[in-house]
């Protein structure tokens, strides 16, 4: 039996860890291994390397990804397309595993339903897949935002400022949500939630008339401009507000423990499944490694998680 392995779309920490469960769990089962470079363009030019036992060692606690990525429009022609699955031919592969977000996943889909055996692992910083609880590289990124903040709330609190950090996430709002909850943010801004910059306000001016000496507000990309709220905000409360992006700096670093055991866990579960020469996606609920088809993940509902939302607002006053 032969597998491949490819990362696409935004890179995220805990891949690498992913990348070594994968090739190690199927060198063990006796299972032949070829990594995949730079995603579905690699798929589409063939660029295919066999992987050993040491293709993947000292890699566990590095962010990125060995295998490099891609945001491929190619993939998304009808060329480029085919050429991807005779890529899958010629190299004789009977199972991809693919590591990535939504867009990967849908590409995923798409093969599987041309016959291809695919098993997707979901890897994204913004932990917008529904069907899972947690994507692979989602607390890292919580974590590094929550010691980003720690440095500005220094600063902040020094100067009795105002700060709005704006924080990745595209259309889903975790990352401010937990990140908010583990730093102590006062107020987040996020897609999935009206906000009204007048309560912001009030409930700054509140605790600065208690003695408070800073504010923080996390602002998910999604939601607008950091810089026009920030100029807004200011006007209303006279508290001196600066802006920090952290754009970038969230995706990368050392994975954290939650994403290696999650990645590990992960990546020993798609050879598993490989080995039944099918395709599912994988998944984590109620703390279960879990397989789900394909049919199935992408109608799943995301729950938000109100019960986090109403801790930060009420430790935060
Ligand atoms: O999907 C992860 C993510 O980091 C988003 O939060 C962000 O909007 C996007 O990727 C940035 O993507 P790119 O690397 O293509 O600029």
């Amino acid at each position: 039996m032969r597998i491949a392995i490819l990362t696409s779309g935004g890179d995220a920490p805990g891949m690498n860890a992913a990348i070594r469960a994968v090739v190690r769990s199927a060198i063990y089962n006796g299972i032949e291994v070829y990594g995949i470079y730079e995603g579905y363009d690699g798929l589409i030019d063939a660029k295919f390397e066999k992987m050993i036992e040491s293709s993947v060692a000292d890699i566990i606690q590095r962010g990125g990804t060995i295998l490099r990525t891609s945001r491929s429009e190619r993939f998304m022609t009808e060329d480029g397309f085919e050429k991807a699955i005779n890529s899958l031919k010629i190299f004789e592969i009977d199972v991809l595993i693919v590591l990535g977000g939504d867009g990967t996943l849908r590409g995923a889909k798409k093969l599987k339903e041309t016959g291809v055996n695919v098993i997707a692992v979901p890897c994204s910083i913004d932990n917008d897949l529904a069907y899972t609880d947690f994507t692979i590289g989602f607390m890292t990124a919580v974590k590094t935002v929550t010691e980003a903040v720690s440095n500005i709330r220094d600063t902040t609190e020094s100067h009795g400022r105002a700060n709005v950090v704006e924080v990745m996430g595209r259309s889903c709002g975790d990352i401010a949500l937990y990140s908010g909850v583990s730093s102590g943010a006062e107020s987040i801004i996020i897609p999935e939630k009206e906000f009204n910059i007048n309560e912001i306000a009030e409930k700054a001016l509140i605790g600065k008339n208690r003695g408070k000496k800073h504010h923080i507000i996390l602002m998910a990309e999604g939601r607008g401009s950091a810089f026009d709220f920030a100029e807004e905000f200011e006007k209303l409360t006279g508290i001196d507000t600066k802006v920090t992006v952290l754009g970038y700096l969230q995706r990368g670093g050392a994975p954290s423990i939650f994403d290696r055991i999650l990645a590990s866990q992960m990546g020993y579960k798609a050879v598993e499944e490989a080995c039944h020469l099918h395709s599912c996606a994988i998944g984590t609920s109620d703390g279960h490694i879990r397989a789900m088809s394909f049919s199935d993940i992408f109608e799943v509902e995301k729950i938000f998680r109100d019960d986090l939302l109403e801790i930060l607002k009420t430790v935060s006053i």
